[in-house]
């Protein structure tokens, strides 16, 4: 089958590797559909893209704010244009459903006309100086050059979190997407350049972790490093990057609790349960992987979601009617496997699900029920590690308190959800939940872009994308404007 080759970006180049190496990007519903070749890069790649992204820091600094933000204006309006065919293309690489690709897509659209506004504001403070005739502000100066890691989940709202935020703040960039869908990031940069961006103000080096995740994080000339990703890679990630003294913002993994109180809407609990746990396949840092019960609905809550979680049509997801696609590789699938036979040696329950899926049109690709979980206790590994896939497991409690401990007595902290009616709860649980984001009568799911997005401990190490990037990709410059005309002694001229 006939498929295109994809290189690197490289100071406004499309180069080839190096070392000349590719690997394949293949449709994770059917390997037989090879969705492109794309660079496999190495250190010398990294260096070579470093350099580009220097050179072009030393004029893309001094472009106007609202001037850059224009570029990412022209690109959010460019997406839109293009958002189905950019969608299909996701869909083929990552395997998500077609709604939730256009959804990914249309994250990335929000973003840019969110930080589109940000090039009118990107404030700083004023604040009177403690001398006469002295002038005292502070101003945001971009970071220099700053490597962005990326996951294949979101594989084009994530490149835009980070991008777009690191552009307006006069950063130049380089990005390495994950090698299971680079495209979405390559047709994002390739927007952004339409739009007007200049060359080498955003690179694009292909590859693995090791080879080019490490060179970035190593690079002495990369100021900061923006990583989202597992929890024990970025461990490692913060741990090289401090080699050099780099800014380094991970975003990491999550065990998130729905919680469901006797006196929630059950339908609408259910809803949020099927959406959080199986949309994306399970395969979202924010995904529902556990679900708290009180005892009074429990049995109810969990019948019916058995059931229509065993209804959920699985398969490709170019097809409008699938509500579940594939896990975007292998190595996942057997993941999900291997936490369902821990899940039986520890003496939890199938209740749905538990197979990966081989026979007939799953045959190609890597598929596994949508599966739930019964009898799981907190202690259980299943019920305290991330799967990233579509496996839920449910618990039960009796009191309110028990239902706020069993939610955050894990080492995660990113999205919880607690489904009630009673107002006084719903703000006890905002206050005491330990979770960068609380849902009110909502799935797990659904972040939008102009709110903190991230998580307490082990899933960051305290940035926040969204609402919080542009601390990350700036650094503060205090200012004094001395007017006076003599020498004015600070903590001394002023005393008394
Ligand atoms: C992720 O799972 O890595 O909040 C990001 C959400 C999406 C982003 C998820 N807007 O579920």
């Amino acid at each position: 089958m006939a498929y295109s080759t994809y290189q690197n970006l490289i100071g406004g180049e499309w180069v080839a590797a190096r070392g000349g190496k590719t690997v394949l990007n293949l449709n994770p519903a059917n390997s037989d559909d090879v969705v492109g070749a794309f660079p496999s890069s190495t250190a010398e790649d990294v260096d070579l893209a470093v350099k580009a992204a220097r050179k072009a820091f030393t004029t893309w600094r001094l472009v106007p704010a609202p001037r850059r933000a224009e570029v990412l204006l022209r690109a959010g309006i460019r997406l839109q244009e293009r958002k189905e065919h950019f969608a299909r293309e996701m869909t083929r690489e990552m395997g998500k459903v077609l709604a939730e690709t256009r959804g990914d897509v249309q994250e990335a659209i929000d973003e840019a006309f969110y930080v589109a506004g940000e090039g009118r504001r990107l404030f700083g403070v004023t604040t009177p100086s403690e001398l006469g005739n002295k002038f005292a502000m502070s101003v945001r100066m971009p970071v220099g050059v700053v490597g962005l890691i990326t996951p294949w989940n979101f594989p084009m709202a994530i490149p835009s979190w980070k991008l777009f935020p690191a552009l307006v703040a006069g950063n130049t960039c380089v990005i390495k997407p994950a090698l299971d869908t680079p495209l979405s990031t390559y047709n994002l940069v390739q927007t952004l350049v339409d739009a007007g961006l200049p060359p080498g103000v955003v690179n694009i080096v292909c590859g693995t972790g090791p080879d080019v995740g490490a060179a970035l994080v190593e690079h002495p000339e990369v100021r900061a490093i923006s990583f989202t990703g597992s929890s024990a890679v970025g461990s490692l990630v913060g741990q090289r990057a401090a080699a050099t003294f780099k800014a380094v913002s991970l975003e990491m993994g999550g065990k998130n609790a729905q919680i469901v109180m006797d006196d929630a809407n059950l339908d609408l609990a259910l809803d949020g349960a099927l959406w959080g746990a199986f949309g994306t396949t399970g395969q979202r840092c924010t995904a529902t992987s556990r679900i708290l019960l009180q005892k009074g609905i429990a049995a109810e809550f969990t019948e019916k979601l058995v059931e229509r979680a065993a209804k959920l049509r699985v398969g490709d997801g170019l097809d409008e009617s699938v509500e579940v696609g594939p896990q975007i590789n292998a190595q996942q699938l057997e993941t999900s496997a291997r936490y369902l036979a821990i899940a039986l040696d520890e003496g939890a329950e199938i209740l749905t699900g538990g197979r990966a899926l081989a026979d007939g049109t799953y045959a190609r690709g890597t598929f596994f029920e949508p599966t739930v979980l019964g009898g799981v206790k907190p202690d259980m590994r299943i019920a305290r590690e991330e799967i990233f896939g579509p496996v839920v497991a449910l618990l039960e409690f009796d009191t309110f308190d028990e239902a706020i401990g069993m939610a955050n007595s894990i080492d995660y902290g990113l999205s919880t959800a607690i489904y009630t009616k009673d107002v006084n709860r719903a703000f006890a649980a905002i206050r005491d939940l330990e979770s960068g984001i609380t849902y009110i009568n909502a799935p797990t799911i659904g972040a939008e872009v102009h709110l903190p997005f991230g998580g307490v401990k082990h899933t960051g190490n305290g940035h926040r994308e969204g609402l919080g990037a542009l601390e990350f990709f700036t650094t503060w410059k205090a200012v004094y404007v001395d007017y006076s005309d003599k020498l004015q002694r600070a903590q001394i001229d002023n005393a008394e």
